[in-house]
């Protein structure tokens, strides 16, 4: 019996003591003091049948026992409760989340928007997913045009069922947005477009097929040449510092006549030629003065407004802002990479 006892009190304090939850210790209470099975209560039943002076030195050591093990599950109950307040969740701490930040791309193509608002541009939003229409056709590159391959395309199967049989593309760049907004607004206006282009090309360090560019352009009357200089020379100052040194050159654009393209110094290795730029000069813009048809597409009076136009690929700019030696780069979402910014 006393060994009995021995066993029950060792048993028992392993138990409590390693109870982790209060579901626990509420088990043990009843398996040692549970009315009709526990088990000290049935030791102290059984003292009955003991003679006197077992009884009474038993029945000490049962009591004994009794108390202390009610006093640890006790202790144990306050353990627990103490643990747990601990564990409250105070759901009206503000909990340390990272702050969030811009990408590169979008940084650039604010400060882009900001140098062309301070030049007192407007700026406007288009669709990704365009016409044909407004892609190529409005930019005087009818189907079957030869210049259509300038743009390698990405075309847009239509359900059978659409509503309208337009022939969709994911634009291939944003002057699209040039007859969109000549349909709506009457000169002089002068509005850039940002966002997204997609081109179904091969990609490499310098080319992706979903990218980012700005397209603006000016109309008016008597625009020149020399307006489009000046636009250009103060975007790529205000981006690059004063001493940037831009030349244009002559080039070929469906939409506009004459057309060029501008051309940077290069600003690693100051026109010495290097594996950036490779001569010396960096490509940063097509531009040119809007071509007679686009105005005519737009259903303006002939001969009444001229204008200028301009791409640039917002891309671009990032890389040599911040020195990023491959375009995938800016696409792939590593936070390695984003978490520079
Ligand atoms: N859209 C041309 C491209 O994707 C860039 C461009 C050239 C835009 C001349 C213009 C422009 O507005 O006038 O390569």
């Amino acid at each position: 019996m006393k060994e009995n006892l021995n066993r029950i009190k060792t048993e028992a304090l392993n138990e409590i003591s390693a109870a982790s939850a209060k579901p626990q210790l509420q088990e043990l209470e009843l398996k040692y003091f549970g009315r009709k099975q526990g088990l000290l209560t049935s030791v102290l039943k059984s003292l009955s049948g003991l003679s006197d002076a077992d009884k009474r030195e038993l029945g000490q050591s049962a009591n004994q026992l009794k108390v202390e093990l009610e006093a640890a599950i006790k202790a144990k109950f306050t353990e627990l409760d103490a643990a747990l307040s601990q564990r409250f969740v105070d759901l009206t701490v503000a909990a340390p989340v990272p702050a969030g930040h811009l990408h590169p791309v979008t940084l650039v193509k604010r400060e882009i928007e900001a140098i062309f608002r301070q030049m007192g541009f407007a700026v406007m939003l288009g669709p990704e997913v365009e016409s044909d229409y407004y892609n190529f056709e409005s930019l005087n590159i009818p189907e079957e045009h030869p210049a259509r391959d300038m743009w390698d395309t990405f075309y847009v199967k239509q359900d059978d069922d659409a509503k309208s049989k337009e022939k969709l593309v994911l634009r291939t760049h944003i002057s699209p947005m040039q007859v969109r907004v000549m349909e709506k607004h009457k000169p002089p206006f002068a509005v850039i477009s940002s966002g997204r282009v997609f081109r179904h090309e091969a990609t490499d360090a310098r080319h992706e097929h979903t990218y980012d560019y700005t397209e603006g352009f000016v109309a008016g009357e008597n625009l020149s040449m020399a307006n489009l200089k000046f636009v250009l020379t103060n975007l790529f100052q205000q981006l690059f510092g004063k001493d940037v040194d831009i030349k244009l050159r002559s080039s070929y654009f469906p939409f506009t006549e004459p057309s060029v393209e501008l051309a940077m110094a290069c600003i690693f290795c100051k026109k010495k030629g290097c594996s950036v730029c490779h001569t010396g000069w960096l490509e940063m813009a097509g531009a040119g003065m809007i071509h007679p048809n686009v105005f005519s597409y737009a259903r303006y009076p002939k001969g009444k407004y001229t204008g200028f136009a301009f791409g640039i690929g917002i891309s671009r700019v990032v890389m040599l802002k911040y020195n990023i030696p491959d375009i995938r780069l800016l696409y792939q979402n590593d936070q390695r990479m984003l978490n520079q910014f």
